[in-house]
């Protein structure tokens, strides 16, 4: 979602008529649009605020912004702790990019704007082929760990029409595919006044031609509903591929996190994704040391793990987030106790991602090709359907292309192949 904001920032900048800088020392102007999910991304930041206090020694016209998260959470006392920023801005101000550039140092601009979704703000994307498009904004489920919808504020959904505009002329510009964006789609709609839910809203979309792939993230296992793995199951353009954030096994972990959902209901949801197509891959996220977390609890989420043998996941340690109500919970968990459940869980993971990778030897799978290796231009990379990624011999002919491609060598994290 950062990534696709920071296209945002970029388009206004193209639009301004505001070239990217080849080197950040021959830079007007640097944003740093920023994360706050956890306190690693936070520290992050500082780290490179600090450089950029001595690019604006050598530089003095230089002008730095901050943007994201941060900038929301942080407002005014980013500015007192670091006054060498010129100004900074929340992911509801995105459109006041240049008003902020003309105007005098010291400007914020951070106020929640539940009409944000219908700003229509120019885009800059990299490359041609895949293209993020948000369908909604903030979120409402207030998850006790959780910053974002203090940082992106309350839950909207973006009208049809736009989203359905803005696939258009993808299409038309020949991208291939479209991941829709919003932090919990399965609640699309909840607001608009037209009766429209998320996999209505998918039905539209795959009517467009061109595009070959759609994705979709993130749902939340409360709202997934079958009716939306009919479509999926309906639609051949949506990827054989679901993220459904567990976050804990255990259902008191679960209780506590405010997930809405206990683990067998969860792993219902599960079975009904691989009823409906055996072949579907299914990733997660999930947070170790929540306050509270024993150890049989963890065991629970270990067990979950192992139970569904995920395609992938995402794991992290609990980190404190402020305003967030786990702040304030009782037996916040040890930082060492946090990292060994962290690599008891990755050990068994890589294993059952390496057992899965395994049985694909010998399989033809659909690669859409991104582009050469970063290590050797020879060779080419891709995702399947499935978003397992892929590398095969192959030359700049393929790329951007679907190609069918043999698997020979199953790794940990990737396969390697022969193109048909
Ligand atoms: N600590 C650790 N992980 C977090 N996430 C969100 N907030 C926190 C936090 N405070 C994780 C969740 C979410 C993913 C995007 O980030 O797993 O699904
Ligand atoms: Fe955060 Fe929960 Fe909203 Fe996801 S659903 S963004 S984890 S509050």
């Amino acid at each position: 979602m950062n990534v696709h904001d920071s296209e945002k920032i970029a388009g206004i900048f193209d639009e301004t008529g505001y070239g990217a800088a080849v080197d950040s020392g021959d830079a007007d102007i640097i944003v740093l649009n920023t994360c706050s999910i956890r306190a690693k991304a936070e520290q992050k930041f500082t780290s490179e605020l600090g450089k950029l206090k001595k690019a604006k020694q050598k530089n003095p016209n230089l002008k730095i912004a901050v943007a994201g998260c941060i900038a929301q959470q942080s407002g005014k006392k980013l500015l007192k702790r670091f006054p060498y920023i010129d100004f900074l801005f929340g992911p509801d101000n995105i459109g006041s990019l240049n008003s902020l550039i003309d105007g005098g140092n010291g400007r914020t601009a951070i106020e929640h704007n539940p009409d944000y979704h219908t700003s229509s703000i120019p885009m800059k994307r990299e490359g041609g082929l895949k293209a993020w498009v948000s369908i909604m904004y903030g979120c409402d489920n207030y998850c006790a760990y959780c910053i974002v919808p203090y940082t992106r504020g309350r839950e909207r959904s973006r009208p049809t029409s736009d989203i359905y505009d803005e696939v258009k002329s993808l299409a038309e510009e020949g991208f291939k595919e479209i991941t829709l964006l919003g932090q919990n789609v399965n609640s699309y709609g909840k607001n608009l006044s037209d009766n429209i839910d998320f996999p209505d809203l998918l039905r539209k979309i795959h009517d467009i031609e061109g595009p070959e792939r759609i994705r979709f993230v993130t749902s939340h296992p409360r709202d997934f509903s079958s009716k939306l793995i009919s479509a999926v199951r309906d639609l051949p353009k949506v990827c054989e591929h679901m993220h459904l954030p567990l976050q804990a096994g255990s259902d008191t972990v679960l209780k506590a996190m405010n997930r809405g959902y206990t683990y067998s209901e969860y792993k219902a949801k599960i079975d009904m994704i691989r009823d409906a197509d055996p072949y579907m891959a299914v990733s997660t996220d999930i947070i170790v040391g929540f306050p509270g977390e024993t150890d049989e609890d963890f065991e629970s989420t270990f067990q979950a793990l192992a139970e569904i043998e995920y395609d992938s996941i995402y794991a992290f340690k609990y980190s404190k987030r402020p305003g967030t109500e786990a702040l304030t919970l009782p037996d916040h968990v040890d930082e060492d106790v946090k990292s060994s459940r962290l690599t008891r869980l990755l050990d068994l993971q890589e294993s059952i991602c390496y057992r899965k990778n395994k049985v694909l030897e010998g399989k033809v799978v659909e690669v859409l090709v991104d582009g050469p290796s970063a290590t050797n231009p020879n060779i080419m990379t891709g995702r399947t359907r499935s978003n397992k990624i892929v590398n095969f011999e192959g030359d700049e002919a393929d790329v951007g292309n679907s190609v069918f491609v043999k698997i020979v060598e199953a790794r940990m994290h990737s396969l390697n192949g022969e193109k048909m």
